[in-house]
């Protein structure tokens, strides 16, 4: 008997994760398999959320276990649970912050805090406790996105607790001082504004907060990626190859300060036509594929133009919470996991994998 399940052990171990692209022995997510008298009871548990996975990883466990002769019952239990992960030598990370997760991007226009707030509420819809901080002094567009209305609440000893928006928790430098305040600020009056908003918000135990960081990679940039405990960033693009140097670019200033990159996000990758379902390919085919190779990354995730997507974001209800069984939702959703799980298989690694690229500029 005891073969048997060693087998079966194995068998299970060598499902395949997509999210962490390693198979779920390597990463250590078969917590349990007992066999007894023709049933099995299996116990999994993943590094990161993924509500959105748990039934097709069931069938697929169900699967391994039903092709073993004289097994007829077999029940499946999945969970996962959110470690800490490192983050840069020298800083502790945020009290009530689990993992920082940078969202930066070359250049400004390409969606990255269309991607910050959306990937927020996926992780959230995946199962994990999320909040969402805007750091982009140069055009604070959560609040707006959110709908973040009026100030934060200090508490007793002078700390600012987050605001609440569609179950996520959120502070924004537009909302501390004003959008205008903020777009005028410079070098160090900046960076000394937004140290302070992390040093004092006052988070309730975050799996992942995210961080819509200033677009491109100039002094300010590369303080925040120095100053925050990050655990790993993602880096947003849109297909052309203009957008493409400016990944390069972004990777790079990660790559000096010694933050994993945990992939590249494309978004306007395609537009599929809301008539006849057409997609097609606006601006190319295959730029994020290409550039996320190039420094070793993966590529997280693929999101089309989407008059809905720019228009709810606008209205304050993003898309992944206006339509969470959409598309578009969908894409967000696997981009979610895609990260987390890339996350969690740094830790799983003990070790830290950089982007390969040549940090001289
Ligand atoms: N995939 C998309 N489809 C349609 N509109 C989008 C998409 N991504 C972003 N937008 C819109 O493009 C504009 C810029 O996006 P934003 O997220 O603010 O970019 P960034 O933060 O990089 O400056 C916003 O008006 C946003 O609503
Ligand atoms: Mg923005």
């Amino acid at each position: 008997m005891s073969t048997d399940r060693d087998a079966l052990h194995k068998r299970l171990g060598e499902i395949s994760d997509p999210h962490t692209g390693l198979p779920l022995g390597q990463a250590g997510a078969v917590r349990g398999l007992a066999v007894e008298s023709g049933r099995a009871a299996v116990d999994i548990r993943l590094g990161y959320p993924a509500e959105g996975w748990r039934s097709g990883l069931v069938s697929e466990v169900r699967q391994a276990i039903h092709s073993a002769a004289g097994i007829s019952e077999v029940t499946v239990d999945v969970d996962w649970k959110v470690a800490q992960h490192a983050v840069q030598h020298g800083l502790t990370p945020l009290p009530g912050v689990r993992n920082v997760i940078a969202i930066a991007s070359g250049k400004g226009g390409v969606g990255k805090s269309t991607v910050a707030v959306n990937l927020a509420l996926a992780l959230q819809a995946e199962g994990a406790r999320v909040g969402v901080l805007d750091a982009d002094i140069y055009g604070p567009s959560i609040p707006r996105m959110l709908g973040l209305a009026g100030r934060p609440e200090p508490t007793e000893n002078k700390k600012i607790l987050p605001m609440a928006a569609h179950g996520l928790q959120a502070m924004s430098i537009g909302v501390l001082v004003g959008t205008d305040q903020a777009m005028i600020w410079r070098g160090p009056m900046a960076t000394q504004a937004l140290q302070q908003m992390f040093n004092d918000t006052v988070w309730d135990d975050l799996d992942y907060l995210v961080v819509d960081l200033p677009p491109g990679t100039g002094d300010i940039q590369l303080t925040l990626a120095q100053r925050i405990p990050v655990a790993g960033s993602l880096v947003v693009t849109t297909p052309q190859a203009v957008a493409l140097d400016d990944v390069r670019r972004a990777a790079s200033m990660f790559a000096k300060v010694k933050v994993p990159v945990l992939g590249v996000a494309e978004n306007m990758s395609s537009y599929i036509c809301p008539k006849c379902g057409h997609e097609e390919a606006v601006f190319g085919t295959g730029g994020g594929q290409s550039i996320a190779e190039e420094i070793g990354v993966p590529l997280v995730g693929q999101v089309p133009l989407n008059a809905g997507l720019g228009r709810s974001g606008d209205e304050g209800v993003p898309v992944v919470a206006a339509e969470p069984e959409g598309e578009v939702a969908g894409r967000f959703r696997t981009m979610a996991r895609n990260a987390a799980g890339r996350l969690s298989r740094e830790a799983a690694n003990k070790k830290v994998r950089m982007p390969k690229i040549s940090i001289t500029e």
